[in-house]
């Protein structure tokens, strides 16, 4: 990653149970989303180059609040709950939690979110009736494969297309997509300078 890229300094804010409980703050905040152990802890800890700021695990449903990091004192990370975790209650396991629902729904600052989708499955129903959800909702998002360093990348690329069909299929267009390895580092600046890119956008 380029010096110009990078993040300068970031620290943990809070975890909250629920949205009224986050940081009283209108810094553009920026959301990751996805299954339970699809890589969200540690994509932001790629983002932000470091090795334990976002707790992760090999275990699914490691983390279960929602979590601010700031950065740079300008924006804010969010690293929340993964959806889908089976050894949970039925409720709780639905890919529509309320605090996430809540969140995602209520929270004004919210610039974008972010959808990760391991790269090694073909198109899951459980992501794309999340997807379907927030289509419903009108949240806008984009997608983030991960753990791209897992495939060859001929199959990368396969699963990848095999995504995009199965979203046109209730879409009329596609969000933006990003492909990442947290563990080979591949794939942040993009997301980095996505993310820049829409904070300098609504300052103008
Ligand atoms: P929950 O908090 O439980 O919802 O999971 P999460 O989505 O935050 O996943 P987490 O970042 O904790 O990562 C889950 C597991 O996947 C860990 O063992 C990580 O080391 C591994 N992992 C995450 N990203 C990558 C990646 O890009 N490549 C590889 N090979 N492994 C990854
Ligand atoms: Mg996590």
């Amino acid at each position: 990653m380029s010096k110009l890229a990078r993040i300068h300094n970031v620290h943990f804010v809070k975890s909250s149970s629920r949205v009224n409980e986050c940081p009283e703050t209108d810094l553009p905040e920026f959301a990751f989303i996805g299954r339970s152990n699809v890589g969200k802890s540690s994509l932001i800890n790629m983002l932000c180059d470091r090795k334990d700021l976002a707790k992760t695990s090999s275990k699914p449903g490691k983390t279960k609040l929602i979590n601010h990091f700031e950065v740079d004192e300008s924006w804010c990370l969010v690293d929340l709950p993964g959806y889908g975790y089976a050894s949970v209650s039925k409720k709780e396991r639905e890919t529509w939690p309320k605090m996430i629902r809540n969140y995602l729904l209520q929270r004004e600052n919210l610039y974008a979110l972010f959808v990760l989708i391991d790269i090694r499955l073909k198109p899951q129903p459980i992501d794309l009736e999340f997807i379907q959800q927030l289509g419903e909702g009108e949240i806008p998002f984009s997608i983030v494969f991960t753990k791209q360093d897992k495939l060859k990348p001929s199959e990368a690329s396969a699963n990848v297309k095999a995504f995009k069909r199965a979203m046109l299929e209730n879409w009329e267009s596609l969000p933006p997509i990003f492909i990442t390895s947290s563990t080979k580092k591949y794939g942040g600046e993009e997301l980095l300078t996505y993310i820049r890119g829409i904070i300098e956008e609504a300052r103008a």
